[in-house]
């Protein structure tokens, strides 16, 4: 189904994010021909650039992202650059004008800028008028680096966009399998009577890159893995594994039912953040082959404290959930790229098989979000054969690529859309984001009055020992299977 003609105006429109994920993926919708031709792709940053040569640019990065030349320059068509100063007036009356052609279009404002310029650029956008009709705007994360901040953002966009008209982004919650976990949690009869403490003995979430921070840094050094990763990101995952069933996918039910969660995370803070989080920064190491320098080398700077890897134990204060802890570990300059949630049940209560039939193992689910999304369900079976019983643990497997042959469509795909529907379910509310902040700022807090460095870690290793002890000081590990 195409959806309404659109402006969607990206800020930003020069940077990494737009270039590599956000034009892309319009490309792709467009492809399949959800995007109406008579539709607009508007890039703006200060650059002084003009539409051909914001085209090659895109032009560019869609060769390179599998594009097909015919194709691409029909999109391209669509594509418009300006050089705009969200600070500055210049310009503003000829951008208000070109978007006031067409007063019927849905009107997207995607801030992928820095969060310091989101109150500018929407103070203009209000002063132009450019917040009426059916215009929403998008607001890419990181939303402040604490609750203080992030209020201010939020009260300022809160003046000239109403919370039905702003869309805070999480890519996660567009990737496929996050939205599977939707389905198999509600859509199945099998897992839900055993969501909770008396069935399930912890749950795993790993998000692992093998990348650096690179060209990054300058961001990334005032942000840290909890602030980039563990704020937004993971929290969101944890939600959706741990929320209640909302009563329908209404928005609000969905999202009510998140913040309940995030408000029932127990605090972590000067008196535990040492016993229940680890933070680490890479050392030189390598990643998948190469030898790679250490953080403090890409950043040019020796005195940086900021994690490039955290992992944490949290529990949810609630009845479904007391006493079965989710443990959380990302990281930049780990041994391989995976994201996935592992939820590890308990053991049978008694076993009637004999010794020499082997070990029990937990039943196992691992949502894998990344590489190639994939569901495996680990169950105890009967070895084949005729050597008598002998128990083995294997997995029930479904990958989507080989079950479907299609490749995925990308995160962005599916939400930019969403924001062009006015559909906000997979969006964070503006109490979600509070919340999460709530959480997170007492361990931002208490790390940074401890006084104490990162851990170092080799990169290309799984971080620092330190988050091997976290778990298994608890008699459990980090699932391995990688199969
Ligand atoms: C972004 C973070 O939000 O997510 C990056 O700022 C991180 O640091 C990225 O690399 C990971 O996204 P994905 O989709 O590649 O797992």
């Amino acid at each position: 189904q195409p959806v309404d003609a659109f402006d969607l105006v990206i800020f930003g429109g020069t940077g990494d994010l737009a270039v590599r994920k956000l034009l892309p993926a319009l490309y792709h919708r467009y492809v399949d021909g959800q995007i109406p031709d008579v539709s607009r792709i508007v890039g703006i940053a200060r650059e002084a650039t003009d539409d051909e040569g914001y085209r090659a640019t895109i032009r560019k990065a869609l060769q390179n992202n599998g594009g097909q030349p015919g194709k691409i320059d029909d999109f391209l068509r669509l594509v418009h650059y300006r050089s705009l100063d969200a600070r500055k007036d210049d310009g503003w009356d000829a951008f208000a004008a070109l978007i006031g052609e067409q007063p019927d279009h849905v009107r997207v404002f995607y801030l992928s800028t820095s969060p310091e310029l989101f109150v500018d650029i929407c103070k203009r956008l209000g002063g132009y008028g450019l917040n009426k009709g059916k215009a929403r705007v998008v607001l890419e994360k990181p939303i402040g680096r604490d609750l203080a901040s992030a209020n201010q953002i939020n009260d300022a966009v809160g003046q000239v966009f109403d919370e039905s008209q702003t869309f805070r982004i999480d890519h996660y919650l567009g990737k496929e399998t996050v939205q599977n976990l939707l389905a198999l949690r509600f859509g199945n009869v099998l897992f839900e009577p055993l969501w909770n403490a008396s069935h399930i003995d912890h749950v795993q979430i790993t998000v692992a890159e093998t990348l650096g921070v690179g060209q990054r840094a300058g961001y990334y050094d005032h942000a840290g893995a909890l602030r980039d990763m563990v704020q937004n990101h993971m929290l969101q995952l944890l939600c959706m594994v741990a929320m209640e069933p909302p009563s329908s996918l209404a928005p609000d039910a969905v999202r009510d039912e998140k913040l309940k969660v995030l408000r029932s995370l127990q605090p972590i803070d000067e008196s535990n953040a040492a016993q229940l989080t680890v933070r680490g920064q890479y050392r030189a190491g390598a990643a998948e082959g190469q030898a790679v320098p250490g953080y403090l080398d890409e950043l040019k700077d020796h005195k940086s404290n900021t994690e490039t890897f955290t992992a944490l134990k949290v529990e949810i204060a609630n009845w479904r959930w007391a006493g079965v802890p989710f443990y959380l570990r990302t990281g930049k300059r780990l041994p391989e790229r995976v994201s996935e949630i592992v939820v590890v049940f308990k053991q049978v209560p008694h076993s009637i098989f004999a010794a020499s039939a082997g070990q029990l193992a937990q039943n196992r689910l691992v949502l894998r979000l990344q590489p190639g999304e994939n569901i495996k369900l680990w169950v105890t079976i009967k070895d084949p054969g005729p050597g008598g019983l002998r128990l083995r643990h294997v997995s029930l497997d479904m990958s989507f690529a080989e079950a479907f042959g299609v490749q995925q469509p990308d995160a962005y795909e599916r939400l930019l859309l969403d924001v062009v529907r006015g559909n906000p379910t997979l969006f964070m509310r503006r109490d979600e984001v509070e919340a999460a902040w709530q959480w997170a700022d007492p361990i931002l807090g208490a790390w940074a009055n401890s006084g104490e460095a990162p851990r170092p870690y080799g990169a290309g290793t799984w971080g620092p020992t330190a988050a091997v002890a976290l778990i298994e000081r608890d008699g459990r590990t980090w699932n391995e299977d990688s199969e």
